[in-house]
Protein backbone atom coordinates (compact mmCIF):
# COMPACT_ATOMS: atom_id res chain seq x y z
CA UNK A 1 0.00 0.00 0.00
CA UNK A 2 1.17 2.94 -0.73
CA UNK A 3 1.17 5.51 2.34
CA UNK A 4 1.24 8.50 0.79
CA UNK A 5 -1.76 8.45 -1.46
CA UNK A 6 -3.64 7.15 2.44
CA UNK A 7 -2.74 10.27 4.12
CA UNK A 8 -3.75 12.45 0.89
CA UNK A 9 -7.47 10.58 1.07
CA UNK A 10 -7.42 11.58 4.87
CA UNK A 11 -6.59 14.84 3.95
CA UNK A 12 -8.99 15.46 1.12
CA UNK A 13 -11.69 14.02 3.77
CA UNK A 14 -12.80 10.48 2.27
CA UNK A 15 -13.35 7.65 5.17
CA UNK A 16 -10.25 5.26 5.16
CA UNK A 17 -10.75 1.35 4.96
CA UNK A 18 -10.37 -0.68 7.45
CA UNK A 19 -7.12 -2.08 5.98
CA UNK A 20 -6.10 1.63 5.67
CA UNK A 21 -6.22 1.85 9.74
CA UNK A 22 -4.67 -1.14 9.91
CA UNK A 23 -1.60 0.00 7.82
CA UNK A 24 -1.63 3.31 9.58
CA UNK A 25 -1.50 1.60 13.23
CA UNK A 26 0.76 -1.51 12.18
CA UNK A 27 2.97 0.99 10.75
CA UNK A 28 3.12 3.23 14.07
CA UNK A 29 3.74 0.40 16.50
CA UNK A 30 6.28 -1.10 13.81
CA UNK A 31 8.20 1.13 12.67
CA UNK A 32 6.83 0.30 8.94
CA UNK A 33 5.33 4.46 8.29
CA UNK A 34 8.21 6.71 9.28
CA UNK A 35 7.46 9.68 11.76
CA UNK A 36 6.55 12.33 9.08
CA UNK A 37 4.05 9.94 7.47
CA UNK A 38 2.68 9.54 11.17
CA UNK A 39 2.55 12.96 12.14
CA UNK A 40 1.01 13.68 8.52
CA UNK A 41 -1.73 11.33 9.20
CA UNK A 42 -2.51 12.25 12.43
CA UNK A 43 -2.77 15.86 11.54
CA UNK A 44 -5.40 15.05 8.64
CA UNK A 45 -6.94 13.13 10.91
CA UNK A 46 -6.68 16.26 13.78
CA UNK A 47 -8.28 18.51 10.86
CA UNK A 48 -11.06 16.02 8.87
CA UNK A 49 -12.06 14.57 11.82
CA UNK A 50 -12.80 10.24 11.57
CA UNK A 51 -16.48 9.07 11.28
CA UNK A 52 -18.07 6.53 13.91
CA UNK A 53 -16.94 3.20 12.46
CA UNK A 54 -12.96 4.58 11.44
CA UNK A 55 -12.91 5.47 15.13
CA UNK A 56 -13.96 2.46 16.14
CA UNK A 57 -11.62 0.70 13.69
CA UNK A 58 -9.15 2.92 14.89
CA UNK A 59 -9.70 1.72 18.53
CA UNK A 60 -9.56 -2.01 17.79
CA UNK A 61 -6.49 -1.49 15.79
CA UNK A 62 -4.59 0.45 18.43
CA UNK A 63 -6.10 -2.03 21.08
CA UNK A 64 -4.86 -5.40 19.22
CA UNK A 65 -1.38 -3.97 18.82
CA UNK A 66 -0.21 -5.50 21.77
CA UNK A 67 -0.96 -8.12 24.20
CA UNK A 68 -4.33 -8.23 25.49
CA UNK A 69 -4.35 -8.20 29.86
CA UNK A 70 -8.04 -9.48 30.02
CA UNK A 71 -7.82 -8.21 33.71
CA UNK A 72 -11.26 -8.68 33.96
CA UNK A 73 -11.22 -12.70 33.65
CA UNK A 74 -8.76 -12.62 36.95
CA UNK A 75 -10.55 -9.57 38.74
CA UNK A 76 -13.77 -9.23 37.76
CA UNK A 77 -14.54 -6.24 40.44
CA UNK A 78 -11.18 -4.33 38.98
CA UNK A 79 -11.77 -0.48 38.21
CA UNK A 80 -9.70 1.62 35.64
CA UNK A 81 -9.99 4.97 35.80
CA UNK A 82 -8.78 8.29 32.98
CA UNK A 83 -9.21 11.24 32.33
CA UNK A 84 -9.28 13.46 29.42
CA UNK A 85 -6.04 15.75 29.81
CA UNK A 86 -6.08 18.63 32.57
CA UNK A 87 -4.09 20.78 34.26
CA UNK A 88 -3.75 20.41 38.16
CA UNK A 89 -5.06 17.18 37.76
CA UNK A 90 -3.89 14.75 40.23
CA UNK A 91 -6.94 13.13 40.77
CA UNK A 92 -5.19 9.24 39.89
CA UNK A 93 -2.85 9.31 42.29
CA UNK A 94 -5.34 9.91 45.24
CA UNK A 95 -8.08 7.54 43.65
CA UNK A 96 -5.95 4.17 43.12
CA UNK A 97 -5.27 4.01 46.90
CA UNK A 98 -8.30 5.65 48.14
CA UNK A 99 -10.36 3.13 45.86
CA UNK A 100 -8.31 0.12 47.26
CA UNK A 101 -8.42 1.23 50.74
CA UNK A 102 -12.22 1.00 50.22
CA UNK A 103 -11.53 -2.70 48.54
CA UNK A 104 -12.56 -2.25 45.12
CA UNK A 105 -9.40 -3.32 42.96
CA UNK A 106 -7.44 -0.54 40.56
CA UNK A 107 -5.89 -1.50 37.48
CA UNK A 108 -4.80 1.84 35.95
CA UNK A 109 -3.55 2.22 32.64
CA UNK A 110 -1.72 5.92 33.01
CA UNK A 111 -0.26 8.04 30.46
CA UNK A 112 2.62 10.25 30.41
CA UNK A 113 2.00 14.45 29.79
CA UNK A 114 0.65 15.26 26.63
CA UNK A 115 0.51 19.02 25.30
CA UNK A 116 -0.42 21.33 27.81
CA UNK A 117 -1.57 18.57 30.78
CA UNK A 118 0.85 16.80 32.92
CA UNK A 119 0.75 12.75 33.13
CA UNK A 120 0.08 10.60 36.03
CA UNK A 121 3.15 8.54 34.53
CA UNK A 122 5.69 11.66 34.60
CA UNK A 123 4.54 12.54 38.37
CA UNK A 124 4.73 8.59 39.05
CA UNK A 125 8.82 9.16 37.90
CA UNK A 126 9.22 11.69 40.36
CA UNK A 127 8.82 8.84 43.26
CA UNK A 128 12.25 7.42 43.67
CA UNK A 129 12.21 3.90 42.59
CA UNK A 130 8.60 3.69 41.25
CA UNK A 131 8.67 1.44 38.35
CA UNK A 132 5.26 0.87 36.79
CA UNK A 133 4.09 -2.62 36.51
CA UNK A 134 6.09 -3.82 33.34
CA UNK A 135 3.74 -6.83 32.31
CA UNK A 136 0.63 -8.63 33.06
CA UNK A 137 2.22 -10.74 35.73
CA UNK A 138 4.00 -7.67 37.26
CA UNK A 139 0.41 -6.45 37.16
CA UNK A 140 -1.25 -8.35 38.35
CA UNK A 141 0.94 -9.88 41.18
CA UNK A 142 0.55 -5.78 42.60
CA UNK A 143 -2.92 -5.86 42.40
CA UNK A 144 -3.36 -9.12 44.26
CA UNK A 145 -0.75 -7.66 46.99
CA UNK A 146 -1.59 -4.30 47.38
CA UNK A 147 -4.96 -3.69 45.43
CA UNK A 148 -3.80 -1.67 42.92
CA UNK A 149 -1.44 -1.58 40.00
CA UNK A 150 -0.19 1.28 38.00
CA UNK A 151 1.26 0.45 34.24
CA UNK A 152 2.26 2.10 30.93
CA UNK A 153 1.78 2.11 27.36
CA UNK A 154 4.45 0.00 26.67
CA UNK A 155 5.89 -2.53 24.00
CA UNK A 156 3.72 -4.54 25.40
CA UNK A 157 0.35 -3.06 25.76
CA UNK A 158 -0.77 -0.36 22.69
CA UNK A 159 2.48 -0.22 21.35
CA UNK A 160 0.74 1.79 18.78
CA UNK A 161 -0.69 4.27 21.44
CA UNK A 162 2.42 4.97 22.63
CA UNK A 163 4.26 5.77 19.20
CA UNK A 164 1.15 7.80 18.36
CA UNK A 165 0.78 9.61 21.77
CA UNK A 166 4.48 10.73 21.62
CA UNK A 167 4.32 12.29 18.12
CA UNK A 168 0.80 13.82 18.71
CA UNK A 169 2.16 15.60 21.95
CA UNK A 170 4.91 17.50 20.16
CA UNK A 171 3.30 17.73 16.62
CA UNK A 172 0.31 20.33 17.98
CA UNK A 173 -2.64 16.72 17.41
CA UNK A 174 -3.61 16.35 20.87
CA UNK A 175 -6.88 18.02 20.50
CA UNK A 176 -8.94 15.82 18.33
CA UNK A 177 -11.91 13.52 19.24
CA UNK A 178 -11.38 10.49 17.32
CA UNK A 179 -7.78 10.09 18.73
CA UNK A 180 -8.54 10.91 21.77
CA UNK A 181 -10.83 8.10 21.64
CA UNK A 182 -8.73 5.66 20.26
CA UNK A 183 -5.79 6.89 22.73
CA UNK A 184 -7.67 6.43 25.66
CA UNK A 185 -10.12 3.26 24.81
CA UNK A 186 -7.01 1.29 23.10
CA UNK A 187 -5.13 1.03 26.46
CA UNK A 188 -8.00 0.82 28.43
CA UNK A 189 -9.52 -2.56 26.54
CA UNK A 190 -5.92 -3.87 26.31
CA UNK A 191 -5.74 -3.96 30.09
CA UNK A 192 -9.31 -5.29 29.76
CA UNK A 193 -11.04 -4.12 33.51
CA UNK A 194 -14.81 -4.50 33.36
CA UNK A 195 -15.15 -0.80 34.79
CA UNK A 196 -13.55 2.14 33.87
CA UNK A 197 -14.46 5.70 35.46
CA UNK A 198 -13.73 8.72 32.97
CA UNK A 199 -13.30 12.27 33.84
CA UNK A 200 -13.79 13.87 30.73
CA UNK A 201 -12.59 17.81 31.24
CA UNK A 202 -14.19 20.58 30.13
CA UNK A 203 -12.75 24.42 29.80
CA UNK A 204 -9.71 26.63 29.44
CA UNK A 205 -7.53 23.48 30.48
CA UNK A 206 -8.80 20.75 28.98
CA UNK A 207 -8.92 19.82 24.74
CA UNK A 208 -12.58 20.37 24.91
CA UNK A 209 -13.18 24.13 25.32
CA UNK A 210 -16.81 23.62 25.27
CA UNK A 211 -19.52 21.38 27.49
CA UNK A 212 -20.93 20.09 23.75
CA UNK A 213 -17.79 19.52 22.87
CA UNK A 214 -17.24 17.50 26.08
CA UNK A 215 -20.14 15.54 25.47
CA UNK A 216 -19.59 14.25 22.40
CA UNK A 217 -16.21 13.56 23.92
CA UNK A 218 -18.02 11.70 26.79
CA UNK A 219 -20.23 10.19 24.61
CA UNK A 220 -18.02 8.44 21.77
CA UNK A 221 -15.82 7.27 24.84
CA UNK A 222 -18.67 5.61 26.77
CA UNK A 223 -20.43 4.29 23.20
CA UNK A 224 -16.79 2.34 22.70
CA UNK A 225 -16.60 1.35 26.17
CA UNK A 226 -19.89 0.00 26.37
CA UNK A 227 -19.81 -1.38 22.87
CA UNK A 228 -16.66 -3.77 24.25
CA UNK A 229 -18.88 -4.91 27.15
CA UNK A 230 -17.21 -2.10 29.49
CA UNK A 231 -19.35 -0.51 32.41
CA UNK A 232 -18.61 3.00 32.38
CA UNK A 233 -19.58 5.72 34.04
CA UNK A 234 -18.73 9.33 32.77
CA UNK A 235 -17.94 12.78 34.55
CA UNK A 236 -17.80 15.71 32.51
CA UNK A 237 -15.85 18.29 34.87
CA UNK A 238 -14.87 21.75 35.19
CA UNK A 239 -11.40 22.70 33.82
CA UNK A 240 -11.74 25.95 33.71
CA UNK A 241 -8.94 26.73 36.04
CA UNK A 242 -6.32 24.42 37.19
CA UNK A 243 -8.11 21.21 39.48
CA UNK A 244 -5.54 21.47 41.97
CA UNK A 245 -3.34 24.51 43.32
CA UNK A 246 -0.07 22.90 42.24
CA UNK A 247 0.80 22.02 38.89
CA UNK A 248 3.96 19.65 38.35
CA UNK A 249 5.86 16.15 38.90
CA UNK A 250 6.69 16.28 42.41
CA UNK A 251 4.51 18.93 43.32
CA UNK A 252 1.49 17.31 42.31
CA UNK A 253 2.64 14.26 44.25
CA UNK A 254 2.94 16.11 47.19
CA UNK A 255 -0.49 17.42 46.65
CA UNK A 256 -1.57 13.70 46.44
CA UNK A 257 -0.89 12.40 49.57
CA UNK A 258 -1.93 15.47 51.65
CA UNK A 259 -5.44 14.64 50.16
CA UNK A 260 -4.14 10.63 51.12
CA UNK A 261 -3.99 12.24 54.52
CA UNK A 262 -6.88 14.11 55.31
CA UNK A 263 -6.15 17.37 53.85
CA UNK A 264 -4.88 19.35 51.04
CA UNK A 265 -6.73 20.94 48.49
CA UNK A 266 -10.51 20.99 48.73
CA UNK A 267 -11.29 21.14 45.17
CA UNK A 268 -8.67 18.09 44.21
CA UNK A 269 -10.50 15.71 47.16
CA UNK A 270 -14.05 17.00 46.31
CA UNK A 271 -13.77 15.76 42.54
CA UNK A 272 -12.05 12.36 43.80
CA UNK A 273 -14.26 11.70 46.03
CA UNK A 274 -17.57 12.28 43.77
CA UNK A 275 -15.22 9.87 41.24
CA UNK A 276 -14.73 7.23 43.60
CA UNK A 277 -18.23 6.99 44.65
CA UNK A 278 -18.49 6.00 40.96
CA UNK A 279 -16.70 3.89 41.38
CA UNK A 280 -17.80 1.83 44.28
CA UNK A 281 -20.89 2.56 43.25
CA UNK A 282 -20.44 0.28 39.98
CA UNK A 283 -19.05 -2.39 42.49
CA UNK A 284 -22.32 -2.19 43.99
CA UNK A 285 -22.02 -0.02 46.66
CA UNK A 286 -25.64 2.50 47.41
CA UNK A 287 -23.86 6.06 46.86
CA UNK A 288 -24.53 7.40 50.51
CA UNK A 289 -22.68 4.12 52.07
CA UNK A 290 -19.61 4.55 49.61
CA UNK A 291 -19.36 8.17 50.12
CA UNK A 292 -19.70 7.47 54.07
CA UNK A 293 -16.77 4.74 53.47
CA UNK A 294 -14.37 6.84 51.53
CA UNK A 295 -14.83 10.30 53.85
CA UNK A 296 -13.78 7.45 56.61
CA UNK A 297 -10.50 5.64 55.25
CA UNK A 298 -9.34 9.45 54.23
CA UNK A 299 -9.97 10.55 58.10
CA UNK A 300 -8.51 7.05 59.58
CA UNK A 301 -5.34 7.09 57.99
CA UNK A 302 -6.29 3.98 55.83
CA UNK A 303 -5.84 5.94 52.27
CA UNK A 304 -2.58 7.27 53.21
CA UNK A 305 -1.26 4.23 54.74
CA UNK A 306 -2.68 1.59 51.10
CA UNK A 307 -0.26 4.52 48.94
CA UNK A 308 2.69 3.92 50.97
CA UNK A 309 1.75 -0.15 50.00
CA UNK A 310 1.06 0.52 46.79
CA UNK A 311 4.33 2.69 46.27
CA UNK A 312 6.50 0.08 47.90
CA UNK A 313 5.05 -2.54 45.77
CA UNK A 314 5.98 -0.45 42.78
CA UNK A 315 9.99 -0.84 44.31
CA UNK A 316 9.25 3.20 45.06
CA UNK A 317 9.47 5.22 48.74
CA UNK A 318 6.62 6.45 49.60
CA UNK A 319 8.24 9.38 51.74
CA UNK A 320 7.07 12.73 50.01
CA UNK A 321 10.44 14.38 51.71
CA UNK A 322 12.43 12.30 48.95
CA UNK A 323 10.65 14.08 46.60
CA UNK A 324 13.26 16.68 43.80
CA UNK A 325 12.76 19.70 45.72
CA UNK A 326 13.30 22.93 43.00
CA UNK A 327 16.76 24.85 43.02
CA UNK A 328 14.89 28.14 43.43
CA UNK A 329 11.17 29.59 43.47
CA UNK A 330 10.12 33.20 42.53
CA UNK A 331 6.59 34.43 43.87
CA UNK A 332 4.27 36.30 41.41
CA UNK A 333 2.45 39.19 42.63
CA UNK A 334 -1.25 40.25 41.64
CA UNK A 335 -0.71 43.32 39.04
CA UNK A 336 -4.15 44.93 40.97
CA UNK A 337 -6.37 44.89 43.80
CA UNK A 338 -9.81 42.84 42.80
CA UNK A 339 -11.26 39.75 42.07
CA UNK A 340 -10.42 36.73 39.75
CA UNK A 341 -12.60 36.80 37.16
CA UNK A 342 -10.80 33.80 35.50
CA UNK A 343 -8.09 31.74 34.86
CA UNK A 344 -6.25 30.73 31.10
CA UNK A 345 -5.52 26.99 32.83
CA UNK A 346 -3.80 26.17 29.39
CA UNK A 347 -1.76 29.14 30.00
CA UNK A 348 -0.57 27.66 33.11
CA UNK A 349 0.15 24.38 31.76
CA UNK A 350 2.52 25.67 29.19
CA UNK A 351 4.07 27.54 31.69
CA UNK A 352 4.94 24.34 33.50
CA UNK A 353 5.79 22.62 30.24
CA UNK A 354 8.34 25.26 29.65
CA UNK A 355 9.76 25.23 33.48
CA UNK A 356 10.41 21.55 32.57
CA UNK A 357 6.85 19.67 34.18
CA UNK A 358 6.35 18.59 30.28
CA UNK A 359 7.97 18.15 26.58
CA UNK A 360 8.20 20.45 24.12
CA UNK A 361 10.41 17.90 21.60
CA UNK A 362 9.80 13.83 21.62
CA UNK A 363 12.32 12.32 23.82
CA UNK A 364 12.89 15.72 26.25
CA UNK A 365 13.55 15.03 30.01
CA UNK A 366 10.82 15.83 31.93
CA UNK A 367 12.05 18.15 35.28
CA UNK A 368 10.56 16.04 38.07
CA UNK A 369 11.25 19.69 40.71
CA UNK A 370 9.65 21.78 38.23
CA UNK A 371 6.08 23.48 38.39
CA UNK A 372 4.47 26.02 40.16
CA UNK A 373 1.67 26.81 43.19
CA UNK A 374 -1.38 28.65 42.10
CA UNK A 375 -2.07 30.75 45.45
CA UNK A 376 -5.42 32.08 44.23
CA UNK A 377 -8.83 30.43 42.69
CA UNK A 378 -11.73 32.19 40.38
CA UNK A 379 -13.92 34.11 42.82
CA UNK A 380 -10.71 35.10 45.66
CA UNK A 381 -10.06 38.57 46.36
CA UNK A 382 -6.88 39.20 45.44
CA UNK A 383 -4.14 42.83 46.70
CA UNK A 384 -2.09 44.06 44.31
CA UNK A 385 1.56 43.30 45.24
CA UNK A 386 0.37 39.73 47.47
CA UNK A 387 1.48 36.56 45.93
CA UNK A 388 -0.97 35.09 43.37
CA UNK A 389 1.18 32.10 42.31
CA UNK A 390 4.97 31.03 43.03
CA UNK A 391 7.29 29.68 39.79
CA UNK A 392 9.33 26.48 41.02
CA UNK A 393 12.29 26.33 38.85
CA UNK A 394 14.19 23.09 38.53
CA UNK A 395 17.25 22.43 36.23
CA UNK A 396 16.40 24.31 33.13
CA UNK A 397 16.97 27.84 32.59
CA UNK A 398 14.56 29.75 32.75
CA UNK A 399 13.79 33.75 32.15
CA UNK A 400 11.91 34.07 35.88
CA UNK A 401 10.42 37.73 34.65
CA UNK A 402 9.47 36.50 31.81
CA UNK A 403 7.66 33.69 32.87
CA UNK A 404 5.78 35.19 36.06
CA UNK A 405 4.68 37.68 33.48
CA UNK A 406 3.19 35.29 31.27
CA UNK A 407 1.38 33.61 35.17
CA UNK A 408 0.66 37.11 35.57
CA UNK A 409 -1.50 37.30 32.43
CA UNK A 410 -3.10 34.16 32.96
CA UNK A 411 -5.15 35.48 35.88
CA UNK A 412 -7.30 37.74 35.27
CA UNK A 413 -8.40 40.12 37.64
CA UNK A 414 -11.73 42.23 37.83
CA UNK A 415 -14.26 44.46 39.72
CA UNK A 416 -16.69 42.34 39.93
CA UNK A 417 -16.68 38.01 42.11
CA UNK A 418 -17.93 35.79 39.13
CA UNK A 419 -21.00 32.87 39.74
CA UNK A 420 -19.25 29.68 41.13
CA UNK A 421 -18.51 27.22 38.54
CA UNK A 422 -19.64 23.69 39.77
CA UNK A 423 -16.83 21.19 39.42
CA UNK A 424 -19.09 18.50 38.09
CA UNK A 425 -20.94 19.91 35.06
CA UNK A 426 -22.67 16.45 33.55
CA UNK A 427 -22.80 13.19 33.95
CA UNK A 428 -22.82 10.30 30.91
CA UNK A 429 -23.50 6.49 31.82
CA UNK A 430 -23.11 5.01 35.28
CA UNK A 431 -25.34 3.92 37.98
CA UNK A 432 -27.10 6.92 39.82
N1 LIG B 1 -5.39 10.68 27.67
C1 LIG B 1 -4.93 9.76 26.79
O1 LIG B 1 -4.51 8.67 27.18
N2 LIG B 1 -4.93 10.04 25.50
C2 LIG B 1 -5.38 11.20 25.03
O2 LIG B 1 -5.36 11.38 23.83
C3 LIG B 1 -5.86 12.18 25.94
C4 LIG B 1 -5.85 11.89 27.27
Amino acid sequence: MNFVEVIAKKRDGSELSEAEVQAFVHGASTGQVPDEQLAAMLMAICIRGASRSETQRLVEAMRDSGVLWRTGESFPEAVDKHSTGGVGDTVSLVFAPLVAACGVPVAMMAGAGLGHTQGTLDKLAAIPGFRTAANRGEAFDRLGRCGAFFAAQSQEIAPADRKLYLLRDTTGTVPSLPLIVASIMSKKLAVGARRLVLDVKCGSGAFCKTLAEARDLAGALVAVGEGAGVEVAAAITDMSQPLGDRLGCANEVRAAVEVLGGAGDERLRRLTVELAVDALAMAGRPRPDALAEIERRLADGSALARWGEIVRAHGGDPDAARLPRPRRTVTVPAPADGFVTGVDAEALGWVAVSLGAGRLRQGDQVDLAAGLQVHTRVGDRVEAGRPIATLEIGERPVDAEATAARVAAAIRIGETRPAPVPLVLARVGGKA
